[in-house]
C-alpha cells in the first residue's frame, strides 16, 4: 500500500509540475493535486506506519491499512472538482473528514492501550489530524457563510499546511533522521512533549490570524520558531557531518527543516504584502516538501517494499535512493527561494531535482523483484 501511495505521490508531484505548463487550470486544482492527492494519503500512509512503532503495538488491521485509499478518492474528487469547477469539493471534504476522524480514533486507542507510555511524536499525529479535520470543516462551512468564503479559504489552507503537513513532518523529522544517521537523538521524545503547544498553538495562531486578524499570525510565527530553532541546534550539535554528506538522506531531511523555517519566514512577508500568495506556495511545496518527500522516501520506501527483516538489498536501495541526496537537496532548497522571490528560473533547478529522483525511483522498481 505505501508503495503505491509513494508512486502517486510522485505522479501527482510531476502532473502538478507539468499541467499547468500545458492547460491553464485554476491554480486550486494543480495545488490539489499535489497536495490533496498525493501528500495527505502518503502521510496517512507513513503514520500506518510509525504509529505501531511508537506503541509498540500490532500492524494495522486491513481495515485502517485502507483509509489512505478513501483520502485518496477524496483528493481525486477535489482535484476533478477545482478542474471543472463543480461542487463536489464539497462532497470531497466530507469522505475526507470520515476517514480522518475514523483514523484518529484509531490512533487514539493505540495511544490507550500502549505498552507503556506511547511516545511523544504520536501526540503530534493527533495534533496534526485534528488540524486536517477542522481545515475540512472551514471548507464545509464555506456553504453556510458564503460571505466569509475567502476567511475560510485562508483558515484552511494554513491549517492544511502548517499543521497537518507540518506537525507531522517535523514530528516524523526527529524520528527519522536518528534512524538514517544510525545514532540516536536521547532528548527527542522529551523535546517533543515540550514543544507540541508551540507548534500548534503557533499554527492555530497564523490560521486564525490569516483569516480574520493579521497580528495574531506574526504571533504565531513567533510561537513555530521556538520548537524550530530548539531542533536546528540540536541538529547542528549532533549530527552536522552527516548533514554535510552529498549522499544520503540526511540531507534532504535537514533541508526539509530549512524549507519549513524558509516558509513560514516567507508566509510573513506574504502578509505583509511583499511577497505574492503563489510565491509563497512554491517556496513551501519546492523548498520544504520535495526534499521531505524525497528524503523521507529514501528512507523508507525499501522497509515498505520488502517489510521484516532488513537485509543487503534494503541498504543498497537506500544507497540508490540516497545517491546524491545532497545535490538534490541543494537544488530544491535554492529552486524553492528563487521562486519564493519571484525568479520564476528557480523552477528549472526544482524540476532537474525532481526528475533526478524520479529516475533514481524507477531504477530501484525495476531491480525490485531481484
Ligand atoms: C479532500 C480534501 C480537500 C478539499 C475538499 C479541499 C477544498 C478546498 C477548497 C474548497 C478551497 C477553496 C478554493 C477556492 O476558493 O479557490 C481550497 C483551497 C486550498 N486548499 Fe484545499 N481541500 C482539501 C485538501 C487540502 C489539503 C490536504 C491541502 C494541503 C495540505 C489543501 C490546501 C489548500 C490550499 C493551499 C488552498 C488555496 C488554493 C488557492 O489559493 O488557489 N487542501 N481547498
Amino acid at each position: 500500500m505505501q508503495v503505491l501511495l509513494v508512486l502517486t505521490a510522485a505522479a501527482s508531484f510531476a502532473g502538478a509540475v507539468a499541467l499547468p505548463l500545458l492547460y491553464p487550470l485554476p491554480s486550486a486544482a494543480h495545488i490539489h493535486l499535489a497536495l490533496a492527492v498525493g501528500v495527505m494519503p502518503l502521510i496517512f500512509g507513513a503514520m500506518i506506519h510509525f504509529v505501531p512503532v511508537l506503541t509498540r503495538s500490532a500492524i494495522a488491521s486491513l481495515g485502517v491499512r485502507l483509509i489512505p485509499l478513501l483520502l485518496l478518492i477524496a483528493g481525486v474528487l477535489a482535484f476533478f472538482s477545482f478542474a471543472a469547477s463543480s461542487q463536489s469539493y464539497y462532497l470531497a471534504a466530507f469522505i475526507a473528514l470520515v476517514a480522518a476522524a475514523t483514523f484518529a480514533t484509531w490512533i487514539t486507542r493505540r495511544a490507550v492501550g500502549s505498552i507503556g507510555k506511547p511516545h511523544s511524536c504520536l501526540y503530534w499525529y493527533l495534533g496534526a489530524i485534528a488540524c486536517l479535520i477542522l481545515a475540512l470543516a472551514a471548507v464545509s462551512a464555506m456553504a453556510l457563510w458564503p460571505e466569509q468564503r475567502l476567511a475560510l479559504k485562508r483558515l484552511h489552507l494554513h491549517l492544511n499546511t502548517l499543521g497537518f503537513i507540518g506537525l507531522t513532518a517535523i514530528a516524523t523529522l526527529q524520528v527519522l533522521l536518528p534512524t538514517a544517521v544510525g545514532r540516536p537523538d536521547p532528548q527527542a521524545g522529551a523535546r517533543l512533549h515540550l514543544d507540541l503547544k508551540w507548534a500548534l498553538g503557533g499554527t492555530l495562531l497564523i490560521s486564525l490570524g490569516a483569516a480574520w486578524f493579521r497580528p495574531l499570525a506574526y504571533l504565531g510565527t513567533l510561537l513555530w520558531m521556538i520548537p524550530l530553532v530548539s531542533l536546528g541546534n540540536t541538529w547542528l550539535t549532533l549530527y552536522f557531518r552527516e548533514i554535510r554528506q552529498l549522499n544520503g538522506a540526511a540531507s534532504s531531511l535537514s533541508a526539509a527543516l530549512a524549507g519549513f523555517v524558509a516558509a513560514l519566514l516567507f508566509g510573513s512577508l506574504h502578509a505583509n504584502g511583499i511577497l505574492s500568495t503563489t510565491d509563497t506556495a512554491h517556496a513551501f511545496i519546492l523548498a520544504f516538501l520535495f526534499p521531505l518527500v524525497t528524503g523521507a522516501t529514501s528512507q523508507l520506501l525499501p522497509i515498505w517494499a520488502r517489510p521484516g527483516m532488513q537485509t543487503a538489498w534494503h541498504a543498497q536501495a537506500r544507497q540508490r535512493l540516497g545517491a546524491g541526496g545532497g545535490y538534490r537537496a541543494m537544488l530544491f532548497f535554492a529552486g524553492g527561494i528563487m521562486l519564493g522571490l519571484g525568479w520564476r528560473g528557480g523552477l528549472a533547478l526544482s524540476i532537474a531535482a525532481l526528475a533526478a529522483f524520479l529516475l533514481q525511483l524507477a531504477s530501484l522498481l525495476a531491480v525490485a523483484h531481484e
